[in-house]
């Protein structure tokens, strides 16, 4: 059986973080903790957080510290996170989250933390061909060549533009990236936990990258 995982992916939106962690989720089946996720499902049942994260989102802008620590808390405290790990997708993104992530996971630390490496003109091309199912989150790249309106052939949802992938939004989460989120690469890298892995290429290719540069890195902890 492959051994669980408790893992931390950072890098620029549209680097690929959350399709190549429902991949890893299934290959050390541990669960897929996306704070974007979390938040966007807050925002379709119109939850008094969803009402207010949504204006945030959609602007570009980064949802309160303490809010994101609580709802991280609550969540890594649940069975599955306790027993086999964890991979978290946007969480933290600013140095007080991975602070507070240090005193949370304190007793089980992180294995490794990821930086998916992918240059700001490539994630900008990707980001605008993004197309995502309404209800189950699933990606999809636009040719261009597609039929209207376009079914997820997941779930049969709507699949659409995200509301913050517009470029004035995208241009404000990539800016507040390198000021706010970077800075963890130094963080992390100074626990010595960081490892950089190239995101470009074919989704096969990086995650094989991946899995040898978490293997690699547990099999060093054990
Ligand atoms: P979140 O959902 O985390 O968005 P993000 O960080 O902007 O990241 P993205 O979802 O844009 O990119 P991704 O790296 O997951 O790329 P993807 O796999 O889709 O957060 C949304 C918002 O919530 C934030 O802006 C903020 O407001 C708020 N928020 C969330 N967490 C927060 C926190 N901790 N604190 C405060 N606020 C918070 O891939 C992109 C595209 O590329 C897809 O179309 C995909 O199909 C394609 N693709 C993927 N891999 C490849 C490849 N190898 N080659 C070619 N194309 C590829």
């Amino acid at each position: 059986m492959i051994p669980g995982a408790r893992l931390i992916i950072l890098g620029r939106q549209g680097a690929g973080k959350g399709t190549q962690c429902v991949r890893l989720s299934r290959h050390y089946v541990v669960p897929h903790i996306s704070t974007g996720d979390m938040l966007r499902a807050a925002v379709r049942e119109k939850t008094e957080l969803g009402l207010m994260a949504k204006q945030v989102m959609d602007a570009g802008g980064l949802v309160g510290d303490d809010i994101m620590i609580g709802l991280v808390r609550e969540r890594l405290a649940r069975p599955d996170a306790m027993g086999r790990g964890y991979i978290l997708d946007g969480f933290p993104r600013t140095v007080a989250q991975a602070e507070a992530l240090d005193e949370i996971t304190a007793e089980r630390p992180v294995h490794v933390v990821i930086d998916l490496d992918v240059p700001r003109d490539v994630v900008l091309a990707r980001i605008s061909a993004r197309r995502v199912c309404r209800d189950c989150g699933t990606n999809y790249t636009a040719t261009g060549n597609e039929r209207y309106p376009w079914i997820c052939e997941v779930c049969g949802g709507d699949v659409m533009q995200r509301d913050d992938d517009t470029p004035e939004a995208v241009n404000r989460r990539l800016d507040l990236y390198e000021t706010q989120t970077a800075p963890l690469i130094d963080f992390y890298a100074k626990q010595n936990k960081l490892v950089v892995v190239d995101g470009v290429g074919h989704p096969d290719d990086v995650f094989r990258r991946l899995t040898a540069a978490v293997d690699a890195a547990k099999e060093q902890r054990i």
